[in-house]
């Protein structure tokens, strides 16, 4: 397969989604799976789905996490084109343009609609998407382990001005295990990686 067309495939695990590379409005991943973890929201819910790699890694990095004596929760993981659009669209009306985009992606450009994002909190924070789960034992404890099993944390401190969204201490992206090792050690956003490939 030509690189361009490899980089360019929407199932790509290393594809860049963000506010200048959208997936298409009818693009849905077509390994979803439930993933076996503890959600805040229970039930057969889209929002507890990812594709298939992801959902694996993420139940092996949960599954040491709970041996390591935490209590991680997932919030979040895959969101339809449709989802997004009315999470948008209610975020605009309540919170405004200012907050919104910080915040919350524009349908077509969010993480979640390619079921590899993973949004986690913790029971300390009641479950909450808060920049208090940076200080929580579970929040820690992905920071500095995530890399192992393949996520990076999309949305650091420091790097707003990058990845065009604030800190996001909860949002974590499947992008497999060589790339997420590479982006810790050298402290990059797949933006940022994407800037290295174009040199
Ligand atoms: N909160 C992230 C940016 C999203 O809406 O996909
Ligand atoms: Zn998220």
């Amino acid at each position: 397969m030509p690189l361009v067309t490899y980089f360019m495939n929407n199932d790509y695990l290393g594809i860049l989604v963000n506010k200048t590379h959208s997936l298409p409005e009818d693009y849905v991943p077509a390994d979803l799976i439930p993933v076996n973890i503890p959600f805040a929201h229970v039930g057969d819910d889209s929002r507890n789905y990812m594709r298939r790699p992801a959902a694996r890694a993420l139940e092996t990095m949960f599954r040491d996490a709970e041996a390591a004596g935490l209590h991680p929760i997932g919030v979040s993981g895959f969101r339809s084109y449709e989802r997004q659009k009315n999470i948008y669209t209610s975020n605009l009306a309540v919170k405004g343009e200012m907050h919104t985009s910080l915040y919350s992606a524009r349908p077509g450009q969010s993480e979640h609609q390619t079921g590899l994002a993973m949004d986690i909190s913790s029971p300390s924070v009641q479950s909450a998407l808060t920049a208090n789960v940076e200080n929580t034992s579970e929040g820690r404890w992905l920071r500095q382990n995530a890399a192992a099993y393949g996520f990076t944390l999309r949305y650091p401190a420091g790097k707003e001005h990058i990845t065009g969204y604030a800190y996001e201490p909860w949002h974590f992206r499947y992008v497999g295990k060589n790339l997420a090792a590479f982006l810790k050690k050298e402290g990059l956003t797949l933006e940022e990686y994407y800037q290295l490939l174009a040199l």
